[in-house]
């Protein structure tokens, strides 16, 4: 395949992976999102192993035994990500998200230890040639084991040690995000809970000079063990950078490590001079930093704090908080539905306990039958409601509540005060009003001002906290029903009711 046809092939792999983008900015475009997403990558793939090929064929290399461990790769790793990806519940997917990070941080350091070790392999320099014992050797090359060995080019080797130095962060930083996230683990780095000890921030500073110093030992005299101490630093401080961020905090985190991942493979891509890792990973990179700039502007938080471990620690810690007992009014479905039946205007605010019950489908009916009686329903969604972002727009999506009836935060909150029930479904953090209180974990974080509702019904299990662990004032609050049940079964009887 001529280069020049490569380059064409990778220029439209290109701008499908930015229409990917772009279709997945919204959910009525994501489906065609996802579609150009598929086709790009397919495009990408197969060029790549058509240009190897034409590669192979010039230097008369066996191309056969590659292509059969590329398509092992693919079929293993293809199968793998299909069976995982039909069988994820949607409440776990930022922790499948980590750990797809996780891959592609090792990966990257697996191709920047393979790049170095056999340089030629991967076009950077010349294929080693045998030579006499004490033979001239050419400029820059140097005689081992009888073969002169060419030098990795400096410019190489500084994207190399930046490729491997990223990828090695984020392999470690998304399996400690992948513990944190899913939960499940008695591992103490595991635990949602920051870890934090004094001198930590010292402790990341040191490491992280050491790890520069050495990977630039590396890039200066191609020293192997310079490159393996300066990875096994990053591998290191990729745990150190995650543990003492916890709470709240955790979905910056997971679009960070998307964003570390990206500049990983574009790291590497300069290596291997591939012009479509470069262009995939710049896409990767810049994306997740954007992502996690909107989050952290959301939630009302500096970027940088959240990376030093800031606000999530006193969030999980403060869970104690929670258990305290005070009063609240409660009442039943019935009692529910009538107040919903008599008000002109309600707003739902769904919350990751929505998704956890999957009962989309049910307030989508609910909503239905409010509207049959003339009533307006609007649904609020804030940014990081759920579990990841756009959780509760993909949620509504699937029950296919119509896009006129969902608002975001910031269309939505100046609403609340005229709205004459706000139903809260399992929502808790974001409808936390100790995000206004000075000194709160949460302080700071714009939530939806459902308080301002004329009159309020929460639907959850139990008085428990959410994921930032804190007591909600807005359960105790006079014009506040709790309407205690699993959201399916709370929300089906409101519907029954209001029938
Ligand atoms: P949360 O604050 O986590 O509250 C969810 C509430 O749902 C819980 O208090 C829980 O109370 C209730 N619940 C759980 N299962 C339920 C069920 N089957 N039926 C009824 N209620 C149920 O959720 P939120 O308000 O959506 O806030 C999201 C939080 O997660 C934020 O702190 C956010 O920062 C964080 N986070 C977000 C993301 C993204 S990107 N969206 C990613 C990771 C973390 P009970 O146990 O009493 O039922």
């Amino acid at each position: 395949m001529s280069m020049n046809l490569v380059t064409l092939l990778y220029l439209v792999a290109s701008v499908c992976f930015i229409q990917a983008l772009k279709g997945l900015s919204h959910p009525t475009t994501s489906i065609r999102g996802n579609i150009f997403g598929m086709t790009g990558m397919a495009i990408a793939v197969l060029t790549t192993i058509a240009l190897i090929h034409g590669q192979a064929r010039s230097l008369n290399v066996d191309f056969g035994t590659g292509l059969a461990w590329v398509l092992a790769a693919v079929v293993i790793g293809g199968g793998l990500g299909a069976f995982m990806a039909n069988k994820v519940e949607m409440t776990k997917m930022p922790e499948l998200v980590a750990f797809m990070h996780s891959m592609i941080g090792l990966a990257a350091v697996f191709i920047g230890v393979a790049a170095v070790a056999e340089p030629w392999a991967f076009g950077i320099t010349a294929a080693p040639v045998a030579a006499l014992i004490g033979a001239q050797t050419p400029d820059g090359a140097v005689v081992l084991d009888g073969f002169v060995r060419y030098a990795i080019p400096a410019g190489n080797r500084l994207e190399l040690f930046l490729g491997a130095a990223i990828g090695a962060i984020t392999f470690s930083g998304s399996v400690i995000a992948f513990g944190k996230l899913s939960g499940k683990y008695k591992f103490r780095l595991f635990q949602g809970a920051p870890v934090q000890f004094s001198g930590q921030h010292m402790l990341n500073l040191v490491l992280g000079l050491a790890t520069v110093g050495l990977g630039l030992v590396f890039v200066f005299t191609e020293s192997w063990p310079a490159f393996f101490a300066m990875l096994a630093l990053a591998f290191v401080m990729g745990v150190l950078i995650i543990i003492p961020i916890g709470g709240a905090d955790m979905p910056v985190v997971v679009s960070m490590l998307n964003s570390y991942s990206g500049w990983a493979a574009a790291g590497i891509g300069f290596s291997l001079n591939n012009a479509m890792l470069i262009v995939a990973g710049s896409l990767v990179g810049s994306s997740g930093a954007i992502l996690s700039y909107i989050m952290c502007k959301a939630m009302n938080r500096s970027f940088f704090n959240v990376i030093l471990g800031g606000f999530g620690g006193e969030a999980s810690t403060d869970s104690g908080a929670a258990k305290e007992q005070r009063p609240v009014k409660t009442g039943s479905a019935d009692d529910a539905a009538f107040v919903l039946g008599n008000a002109e205007t309600v707003v739902i605010v769904p919350g990751y306990g929505l998704a956890v019950a999957r009962a989309q489908h049910a307030v989508k009916e609910l909503a239905a039958k409010l509207t049959e009686k003339g009533i307006t329903v609007k649904y609020a969604i804030h940014p990081v409601a759920g579990r990841m972002p756009g959780h509760m727009n993909v949620l509504l999506a699937e029950a296919e509540v119509p896009y006129d009836q969902v608002f975001e935060m910031e269309d939505i909150n100046g609403e609340f005060g005229q709205a004459d029930v706000a139903i809260i479904l399992g929502a808790n953090d974001v409808v936390n009003p100790a995000a206004h209180t000075k000194g709160s974990p949460i302080y700071g974080m714009p939530i939806l001002e459902a308080y301002k509702a004329k009159t309020v019904i929460v639907n959850k299990r139990s008085m428990a906290a959410g994921y930032a662990g804190l007591d909600n004032e807005l359960f105790y609050m006079d014009k506040t029903m709790m309407v205690f049940g699993d959201a399916k079964k709370v929300v089906e009887d409101m519907g029954k009711a209001i029938e």
